[in-house]
């Protein structure tokens, strides 16, 4: 399977083989890393995507919620702000296990948010998420 993500919620190019990833996920009921800060108010309580559609080591982007997912290991879900706090760009793909904004090349971590290469000075805000029947939803 590919690593990389094509962008939006409904395309499944990539899910085969991640059903068992995302039921333990489920029963896991992974949330909120310590980094996480509030969610905006247009976050909370949304459903962003199913967690079968996020990729273990990857993840996807939520372009209407301006959200990227990410599953850096199994079951542990993650979200970030997918405006790039460089010069506000979108970013674009998650592949090769990193976040990569497509204007000037930054890239960030999966399971953090972290600047991994720049220009970007600063990382991607994390916001928290948990997965609720199957699906990763704003808290
Ligand atoms: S806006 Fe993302 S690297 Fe410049």
């Amino acid at each position: 399977m590919s690593e990389e993500i094509e962008r939006g919620v409904g395309r499944r190019a990539v899910l085969c083989g991640c059903a068992g990833a995302a039921g333990a996920a489920v029963l896991a009921g992974c949330g909120a890393a310590g980094g996480a800060t509030a969610a905006p108010a247009d976050i909370r309580g949304r459903r962003l995507l199913p967690a079968a559609e996020v990729p273990v080591g990857g993840g996807r982007l939520v372009d209407e919620a301006k959200v990227v997912v990410t599953q850096p290991s199994a079951g542990v879900f993650k979200a970030f702000s997918a405006v790039c706090p460089h010069q506000g760009c979108m970013t674009s793909k998650v592949a090769g296990g990193k976040i990569h904004c497509p204007c000037h090349g930054s890239e960030f971590g999966l399971a953090d948010g972290a600047v991994g290469r720049g220009p970007a000075a600063e990382g991607l805000r994390e916001y928290p998420v948990r997965v609720e029947g199957g699906t990763v939803v704003g808290i």
